[in-house]
């Protein structure tokens, strides 16, 4: 072992001993954390975690191989994570020393780089409608195709189905369709071949990088000289593709874009590309933006889609809910329309229900992991010692079923965010989203 990795292994085990000798599970060459926590028999690696901060408390030590990880599950915890410029980076691993030469796009940059393509690309996607009324008109177009095409596969119409219909690609077709028309101004049919192409990629991408994320932070080396024993080449090659999907969209996007008319996402890009072409610090380049897509759709399609699968599930689950938003809507909004983002302050129970289906489902369970800024330096949280190059998983499921907080979350209440007159109130604990600014 060398002494960088003694070293390491030292700071972190002083977490354990700060307090008391029990702030996480034992360390085992290779397996690092997971011996200990495979004889805890739990199935995922959400019941593990959570197993581990039930054990352990608010700040656990934990290792995937050598790399330290610090899981953070009280809601002090994260918010202080949260807000800490120390704690802003994102773990470095081999694809950025070693493959791509540096930090790319949004979810994986760090330090100003991030906090300057973060705000531009927020301000912008804003501009362009996100969130926002003006967006409505494709929402509601994609609503309609996805009645449509279940209407279609189910051999029945709205309120009969004959044969169960697997939503998921549906829904996914057109969240992808609603974030690829802010990006690239378009919108395909959901039986388009380059539509369905974009899709597969996405999806592949999403499971080749789930299955593999952890084997990459743990065997570092093994990855490096052994791509294709780990699917890193898989996930590299998939990855590829996108980018020249998205490349050529872009090269498109050049031949015909005019500075003062910006279409859409790519147009304000290149245009603030080219404008900063002689500014030797800036960070717009074509290179950036492609990889901001490819993290636009990896962030932005598994999240709104398994959020809107579980909605159904949870509708077909709880009918007695579900027949209270259906009243509620056809009082508010009526049959002869689709809902309006307008109609959302008049409609209480409908956003309670909503905010129920985040907690309840948490689609991003551990968030997306922080780790100490550029792994520079070492920090401390809630008294605990936080080694540099420490992983930092924030346990937003953990939050959202805490009994102290919640009283029974195990049950699906939308009530919860109701007030005694049945006016939706918000609560602090509610952070499907993280906490970033
Ligand atoms: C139900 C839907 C969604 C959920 C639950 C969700 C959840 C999250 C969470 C927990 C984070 C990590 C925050 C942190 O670093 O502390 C995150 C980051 C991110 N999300 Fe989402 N998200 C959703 C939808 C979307 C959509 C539709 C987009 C795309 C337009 C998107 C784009 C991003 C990006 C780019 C980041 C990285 C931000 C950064 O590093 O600053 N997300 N999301």
């Amino acid at each position: 072992m060398t002494s960088e990795l003694l070293r390491r292994r030292r700071l972190v085990e002083k977490i354990y001993h700060k307090q008391d000798d029990t702030r996480g599970p034992g360390k085992w060459p290779l397996l690092g954390s997971k011996l200990e926590m495979m004889t805890w028999g739990k199935t995922t690696a959400v019941s593990a975690m959570n197993e581990a901060a039930h054990r352990y408390g608010d700040v656990v030590g934990l290792f995937t191989g050598d790399v330290p990880i610090i899981l953070v599950s009280g809601l002090e915890a994260i918010k202080e994570v949260s807000s800490r410029d120390d704690f802003s980076g994102r773990p470095i691993s081999i694809v950025q020393t070693d493959i791509d030469k540096g930090s790319h796009g949004l979810i994986m940059a760090q330090g100003e780089k991030w906090k300057e393509q973060r705000r531009f690309t927020l301000r912008n996607l804003k501009d362009l409608g996100f969130g926002k009324r003006s967006l409505e008109g494709i929402a509601h177009e994609e609503i309609e195709e996805v009645f449509e095409e279940i209407e279609k596969l189910s051999g029945g119409h709205k309120t009969g189905w004959k044969t169960p219909v697997l939503v998921q690609d549906i829904l996914g077709a057109a969240g992808i369709n609603v974030l690829w028309h802010i990006i690239a101004g378009k919108r395909y049919s959901h039986n388009d071949p380059y539509l369905k192409n974009l899709m597969d990629n996405v999806k592949k991408l999403l499971k080749v990088s789930e299955i593999d994320g952890g084997v990459v932070a743990t065997f570092p080396l093994l990855c490096k000289w052994f791509p294709f024993l780990t699917k890193l080449g898989e996930a590299l090659k998939l990855r590829d593709t996108l980018h020249e999907f998205i490349q050529e969209e872009i090269r498109k996007h050049r031949e015909s874009l005019d500075p003062e008319n910006p279409r859409d996402f790519i147009d304000i890009y290149i245009t603030e590309v080219d404008q900063q072409k002689e500014n030797k610090l800036s960070t717009f380049e074509d290179k950036q933006l492609v990889f901001l897509c490819v993290d636009l759709f990896m962030a932005g399609s598994d999240t709104t889609f398994n959020t809107l699968t579980f909605a159904i599930l949870y509708m077909i689950l709880y009918p007695e809910k579900q027949q209270k938003v259906q009243e509620e809507l056809d009082r508010v909004v009526g049959k002869d329309r689709l809902p309006s983002l307008e109609d959302r302050p008049n409609l209480p129970y409908v956003e309670a229900t909503l905010s129920e289906i985040l907690r309840q489902s948490s689609v991003a369970p551990l968030s997306v992991p922080h780790a100490t800024l550029y792994g520079e330096k070492d920090a401390e949280l809630q008294g605990y010692f936080i080694p540099k190059n420490s992983a930092l998983l924030l346990n937003l499921y953990k939050v959202h079923h805490d009994p102290k907080i919640w009283g029974d979350p195990q049950n699906f209440r939308p009530e919860r965010f109701l007030d005694e007159n049945g006016k939706f109130v918000k609560h602090e604990a509610l952070i499907p989203f993280g906490l970033g600014d």
